[in-house]
């Protein structure tokens, strides 16, 4: 794969646990180039520089696009692992026959950013919690003002060093239950990874971030009345003995951190529920006592227990806002098998180089 040099390398910032989240990027980006007469073209790694556009480009004005959110972790013997990436690239082009946007080779997209985490693997963060985050994205770069799927996308691969997605690390989250905005509805984009959805999350987040709380747990948009997820993550919780998450309706990203959870509490005899959970049961679950642990999942929040949800009004705190043993026994296990340091029984490790 051709690769275009920079001259000068950014001063890196001290990888440890300050790094926060998304803050700081690394020297190069795989792009490539999508064109009707071409397909997609033009594979590259090149510096991580500013890119220039036309202000009359669709992604600025519809947001035609899509991202996905991976992470690379350097391992106890050196090398470097991505947890389950084909996972990934499978959701991304699933988000892209949502979005119209043109199915991309998978194995080529791999291959670049196999190449790119060969090259940057001085960027890898070694400390506890921390991790090389990738994030892949596709955006519309046609020049038109017609509401009409793009002819022309760019694809990249940014990277960046990562500690939590968390200001306060494992400390357990505090969620308000929205009932007045909508995240996605039945039919509308809710399971694609696109832009629009984030966007569409912010006001509801920015109200509930002024309230004290971490994030807004959604409900379903027409009686809001079923959880959904969390927007950066999925939800699960524990009630009676029973492990409960909301069954993938159509408005509920399809986590990858989650269908790796589900797999392994099925795989240990857990009993495990996929289906529609009303915030009445999640309530009263609360009230009675037999709400016994939540933990959201995702890539950037690996397993992040929930220890407070606040619903009309009224604080229903959760297992004394301490992370549960269910909850525990995930994040061992998924960060075991990330950082190297358990065996990787089901194969989600892929290591490069
Ligand atoms: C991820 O977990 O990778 C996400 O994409 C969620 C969020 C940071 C947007």
């Amino acid at each position: 794969m051709q690769v275009i040099p920079r001259t000068v390398l950014k001063q890196k910032p001290k990888l440890d646990s300050s790094l926060g989240f998304g803050q700081y990027f690394t020297d190069y980006m795989f792009t490539m180039k999508y064109t009707k007469e071409e397909g997609w073209h033009d594979a590259k790694i090149e510096p991580n520089e500013p890119v220039k556009f036309d202000l009359a480009t669709t992604i600025f004005h519809y947001a035609q696009g899509v991202f996905e959110g991976m992470k690379a972790f350097l391992q106890p013997d050196g090398s470097v692992c991505v947890f389950r990436p084909d996972e990934n690239w499978a959701r991304m082009n699933r988000s892209c026959e949502r979005m119209c946007i043109p199915q991309f080779p998978a194995e080529l997209a791999e291959e670049g950013l196999e190449e790119l985490l060969k090259l940057e693997k001085g960027w890898i963060p070694s400390a506890p919690g921390t991790a090389l985050y990738i994030r892949p994205t596709i955006v519309a770069t046609r020049v038109m003002l017609g509401v009409h799927a793009s002819t022309e996308y760019l694809f990249f691969i940014i990277l960046s060093p990562v500690g939590s997605y968390y200001a306060h690390g494992l400390e357990p989250t505090k969620l308000i239950v929205e009932s007045y905005y909508a995240r996605s509805a039945l039919g509308g984009t809710g399971e694609a990874k696109c832009l629009g959805n984030y966007a569409a999350s912010m006001k509801a987040g920015e109200e509930a971030e002024e309230k004290g709380f971490d994030q807004v747990l959604w409900l379903d948009s027409a009686e809001k009345k079923y959880v959904e997820e969390v927007g950066s993550m999925n939800i699960f919780f524990v009630i009676g003995g029973e492990v409960v998450t909301p069954a993938l309706v159509g408005s509920i990203l399809p986590g990858i951190t989650r269908k790796s959870c589900l797999q392994i509490l099925r795989d240990r005899g857990y009993r495990v529920s996929e289906r529609r959970i009303s915030i009445e049961e999640v309530v009263a679950a609360a009230e009675n006592g037999t709400l016994d642990e939540a933990f959201g999942t995702g890539t950037a929040a690996v397993i992040s227990p929930v220890g407070l949800i606040r619903y009309q009004g009224k604080d229903y705190p959760i297992n004394g806002g301490r992370m549960g043993e269910i909850t525990r026994m995930l994040y061992d296990t998924i960060t075991g098998i990330q950082y190297g340091t358990k065996e990787d029984v089901y194969g989600w490790r892929k290591y490069i180089g």
